[in-house]
C-alpha cells in the first residue's frame, strides 16, 4: 500500500522503515525533507513535505506531538476517504492546552478529537501504546512471540486494513473495538505502554472486561 508518514521521528521513522521492509511504498515527510533524504534512499522510500505525504498516501500515519495537530489540519487540508492512523498521545506538559482540554473532556477520546479534526478521513487509533524501542527491536516475530498492538476505529474496513499492516511487520493486532472503547489504551490506562506479547495482552483485556 502507499503510506504517507507525517512525523518521521521515533515512531513514524521506525514504522516507515518497517513498512518499507515489508514491501509497502512509503513517503516520509518533514518540515526539512532534505534531512531524511539519505535514510529514505537507503531503504527505497520517498521523502517530501507534509502536504506531499498527505497526498501520496492511501494510508496516512500521524505521529507528531499532539499539540501541533491544530496547525497541521490547516496545513494539510482534507484527508477525505483516506485511512488515518493516529499514533499520537496528548501530554499537557509537552502539548499544552489542546491536550489538557481533550483529557478534561469526558465525552471524547483523544483519537475522537483527532477524527473530528480530520473530518472525512477514516480514523484508526493504533501504535500510540507501544514504546518506540520495542517497536524497533521486537517487530518481525511470529505466532505467540508477537507484541500486541492495540487498535480501535469506528470504521470496520479501515480497522481491518490497519490490522493487516500491523501483521505485515510481525506484530499482533489486538482489536479493542470502537474509538469510544479506546480510552483503555490511552496514557495512564491499563493497556497503555505495556508492550505485552499477544497472549498476555489478551489475558489482560479479558481480566479488565470481567
Ligand atoms: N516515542 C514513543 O515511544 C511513542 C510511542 C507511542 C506514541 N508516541 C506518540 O507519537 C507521537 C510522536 O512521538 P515521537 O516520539 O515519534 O516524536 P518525535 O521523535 O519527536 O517525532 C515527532 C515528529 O513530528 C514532527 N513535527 C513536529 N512538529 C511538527 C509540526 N508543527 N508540523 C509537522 N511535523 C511536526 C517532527 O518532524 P520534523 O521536525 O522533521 O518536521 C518530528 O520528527 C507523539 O504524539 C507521541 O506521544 C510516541
Amino acid at each position: 500500500m502507499k503510506i504517507g508518514i507525517i512525523g518521521s521521528g521515533y515512531i513514524g521513522g521506525t514504522l516507515g522503515r518497517h513498512w518499507a521492509k515489508a514491501g509497502h511504498e512509503v513517503m516520509f515527510s518533514s518540515r526539512n525533507p532534505e534531512a531524511l533524504q539519505q535514510m529514505a534512499e537507503a531503504i527505497g522510500a520517498q521523502v517530501g513535505h507534509v502536504q506531499s505525504a498527505a497526498r501520496f498516501g492511501e494510508i496516512i500515519l500521524l505521529a507528531v506531538p499532539f499539540g501541533v495537530i491544530p496547525d497541521l489540519v490547516s496545513a494539510i487540508g482534507t484527508l477525505d476517504g483516506k485511512i488515518l492512523i493516529d499514533a499520537t498521545n496528548p501530554y499537557p506538559q509537552r502539548d499544552g492546552d489542546v491536550a489538557q482540554q481533550v483529557i478534561d473532556d469526558a465525552t471524547q477520546t483523544a483519537t475522537g478529537y483527532v477524527a473530528s479534526q480530520f473530518n472525512g478521513a477514516k480514523t484508526v487509533k493504533a501504535f500510540n501504546s507501544i514504546y518506540f524501542k520495542v517497536l524497533a527491536e521486537q517487530a518481525f516475530q511470529s505466532g505467540s512471540n508477537r507484541i500486541a498492538v492495540q487498535v480501535a476505529s469506528d470504521d470496520a474496513a479501515a480497522k481491518q486494513t490497519v490490522m493487516q499492516l500491523i501483521a505485515d511487520i510481525g506484530l499482533a493486532p489486538q482489536d479493542i473495538g470502537s474509538l469510544n472503547d479506546s480510552s483503555i489504551f490511552e496514557p495512564g490506562a491499563p493497556l497503555y505502554n505495556q508492550n505485552l506479547k499477544i497472549g498476555d495482552a489478551e489475558a489482560k483485556l479479558s481480566q479488565l472486561s470481567t
